[in-house]
């Protein structure tokens, strides 16, 4: 059982507001706010100069075990979400074998509650022949359809198929949303291009439209729960902004398709640029921050999808794509709060409160009393750059090579017991299934 844990002078904040409070974690759980006696705990931290926050939920990972582990495993995964604030992750299934059955699920889940320091749950994948599987696996957060082919071999690409999940069942579906034909077409006429910058033509934003059509146009017609994954072009930002509200419909984006636009940054990365759906122009980018601030985008996730330097050393047209992510979000945002882009309520309404709320998970993403003692404690003056060679995921690059931001997590607290605090981590700690309400 963890230490009571007493976190004095703590500036709570929620996306209503921030509340300097006392907090008292007992058994895992936030047990009372206020004003505390030092006395109540066996261990008290002095958070006067730090702000607390929900521990981040980061609904879309791919931590790579089982079958890839050479690129990331479910312990390292999970210990560079520690670092960066995550205390939950909801991880893809495009493993290998791809986790398309309750089999392979109970696998995931059982090696996860040996390896991992963070909280976890997983998506089963969607194919053309598993939609009982979809229907029966119990407690997951949802149901992974490639509507598009991208790493990996999962594809539900026929809109026939695709109709038939949409119209059979209840649970979420969450696509990657790109038209495998659009896309098919499109990479043949960028088959003897050496240049990386011709990614994003080789995935257009009409692959991305198309197929966010699609899937929006089944949500309404079935008023099935749909849950968009990485959103990338202004062309969709503006559709859903029209249809969204038809439907149960919800929407994410990653950082780095704000943050990172192309011409430059194939220029500068090559094929640590490139991933899918692609890095696009900065008027993409600028679309998707208003989508993000005006509430068309709900949430933000990382897409963490690791591959090593030797795999993107490769030329054009056969390295893969993907980019980690889980370790760095966070700081990311928070920098973006320093330089008043956005406000910390923001983040915490982004990364924690939402996800939660999406994903229907119970007593996590908020400071409450009852609710489990899932926490962050940043440091909004701390100042890092972000260096290749010093991270915690096994791949150990970040696109963000190079970047100093201000604002780091400073202390991971998991189910009440700090995990990560100061670079160090405590491995003892075992994270949980994360439940999902159905
Ligand atoms: O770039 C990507 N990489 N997009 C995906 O959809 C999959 C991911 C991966 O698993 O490498």
């Amino acid at each position: 059982m963890p230490a009571t844990i007493l976190i004095k002078n703590a500036r709570c904040v929620s996306s209503l507001g921030i509340i300097k409070q006392d907090v008292l974690l007992d058994n895992g759980k936030i047990s009372v706010l206020g004003n505390i006696a030092e006395n109540k705990a066996e261990q008290i931290i002095d958070a006067s100069h730090l702000y607390l926050l929900p521990g981040a939920l980061d609904p879309q990972v791919h931590f790579r075990d089982p079958g890839l582990t050479w690129k990331e495993d479910l312990r390292t995964g999970s210990l560079a979400a520690a670092a960066g604030g995550v205390t939950g992750f909801f991880d893809m299934p495009n493993t290998k074998p791809s986790t398309i059955t309750c089999e392979a699920m109970a696998d995931r889940k059982q090696v996860a509650s040996e390896k991992c320091i963070v909280n976890y749950n997983f998506f089963i994948g969607a194919t053309s022949e598993n939609l009982e599987v979809l229907n029966s696996v119990e407690n997951v957060p949802g149901i992974k359809v490639f509507m598009g082919a991208s790493t990996g071999d999962l594809l539900v690409s026929d809109a026939g198929e695709i109709e038939n999940i949409f119209a059979n069942g209840s649970r979420l579906i969450a696509v990657h949303a790109e038209d495998d034909d659009i896309i098919n077409s499109a990479r043949e006429l960028y088959k003897d291009s050496q240049d990386f910058n011709d990614h994003q033509f080789a995935r257009p934003p009409e692959a991305a439209l198309k197929a966010t059509t699609l899937a929006v146009e089944l949500a309404i017609k079935y008023q099935r729960r749909l849950h968009i994954l990485h959103l990338t072009t202004k062309e969709e930002v503006r559709y859903l902004d029209i249809n969204k509200s038809k439907g149960p419909i919800s929407v994410e984006v990653c950082p780095q398709h704000f943050l990172l636009s192309a011409p430059y940054i194939y220029e500068k990365l090559g094929a640590y640029a490139q991933m899918n759906p692609p890095l696009r122009d900065i008027d993409h980018g600028e679309a998707l921050w208003e989508g993000l601030t005006r509430g068309i985008i709900d949430c933000i996730a990382t897409d963490h999808a690791p591959h090593t330097h030797a795999e993107k050393s490769k030329p054009f047209g056969q390295a893969p794509s993907g980019m980690p992510g889980v370790e760095t979000s966070l700081a990311l945002m928070l920098d973006r709060a320093n330089r008043g882009l956005c406000k910390l309520e923001d983040v915490v309404k982004w990364m924690c409160e939402k996800p939660v709320e999406l994903y229907k998970v119970n007593n996590k993403g908020f400071i409450k009393e009852g609710f489990d003692a899932d926490l962050v404690l940043v440091d909004m003056n701390r100042k890092r750059t972000i260096e290749n060679g010093k991270l915690q995921t096994m791949v150990n690059w970040s696109p963000y090579d190079g970047w100093t931001t201000q604002g780091w997590p400073i202390i991971t607290i998991v189910n009440g017991n700090i995990v990560f605090r100061d670079g160090e981590f405590d491995e003892s700690v075992k994270g949980r299934e994360i439940v999902i309400a159905s």
